[in-house]
């Protein structure tokens, strides 16, 4: 049985189709004070598998709720499918007196989880902050899918260094093409300076791979930067197109040919599903 979170729906559709499993019915309710109230209905015993995102702090108690829910309604067994960790990148305690944002919400949901898994985390060690066995999926190799077969003399970029992996698994899941990063250096929440690579991009396709897009600032500069150097064509691929704010219009400004995200978060630009990717770790 597959259960989903109210952020989730469609990629929890997608992966009942791929498992051939059934689709149940939650309903998402708010009291008048504001609290939350996710409820499924009653199953036969068997796997419960629940897929929820936890993009907001609402998304973070829905699924607490549904874990136990679907034990209430019979489940005996609840994998829990995180397809984006909200929380993820606070990772460490920056400064002293903060918390390890991802552990203390790792170790919660672990309370009502058998097992998790979740896509492509800021930092795959955030695994070991679960109790039970949890897993990283890696998807980004599907992020090649929607990219047209002729690109010119193709590079495959990230925005830093921390995100080279990525770019390699997307050029290598295309088939061809150069791999390099750029140096960014992050002056606040929304303002980021990015250094050029050396790889020379004129009159060339660039493909710029991240895990996440949030405000959009560190792509949007990769972008201006590229353009200056006489790109040709610039397509954007992440695996969680976040896009909080004005993001994608920033994007669209800066004059991507297209941007190619995952339904981790479900966005207009999440054209590629990670559900065949999630079945094969199930
Ligand atoms: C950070 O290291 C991540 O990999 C992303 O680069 C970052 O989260 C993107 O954030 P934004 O879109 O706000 O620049």
């Amino acid at each position: 049985m597959i259960v989903s979170g109210s952020a989730s729906q469609s990629l929890a559709a997608s992966l009942a189709r791929v498992l051939d499993e059934p689709l149940t019915t939650p309903t998402y309710d708010r009291f008048p004070d504001g609290e939350t109230l996710a409820a499924v209905p009653e199953f036969e015993g068997g796997r419960a598998t629940v897929v929820a995102s936890t993009v907001s702090n609402d998304a973070h108690i829905e699924l607490l709720q549904l874990q136990d829910a679907v034990r209430e309604a019979g489940a005996e067994e609840v994998v829990t499918v995180i397809p984006y960790m909200g929380y993820g990148r606070q990772d460490d305690a920056f400064e002293a007196g903060h918390p390890i944002s991802a552990r203390a919400v790792a170790r919660a949901i672990s309370t009502g989880a058998d097992r998790v898994l979740t896509v492509n985390p800021h930092e795959r060690d955030v695994c070991e902050f679960f109790e039970p066995t949890a897993t990283a999926v890696d998807a980004a190799g599907r992020l090649a899918e929607p990219l047209p077969d002729a690109l010119e003399d193709p590079v495959f970029l990230s925005p830093d260094a921390g995100a080279t992996h990525l770019a390699e698994t997307v050029r290598d899941a295309y088939g061809a093409g150069e791999t390099d990063y750029f140096e960014k250096t992050r002056r606040s929440g929304t303002e980021v300076e990015i250094s050029p690579s050396d790889v020379d991009v004129a009159g060339r396709d660039v493909v710029v791979t991240d895990d996440i897009i949030a405000t959009g600032s560190t792509m949007s500069e990769a972008v201006a930067v590229l353009s200056e150097r006489g790109v040709d064509r610039v397509f954007i691929t992440c695996v969680h197109p976040l896009l909080v704010r004005n993001a994608y219009t920033k994007l669209s400004r800066a004059g991507v040919e297209a941007i190619y995200g995952t339904d981790t978060v479900e966005r207009p630009v999440s054209s590629v599903s990670v559900a065949p990717a999630i079945a094969d770790e199930l």
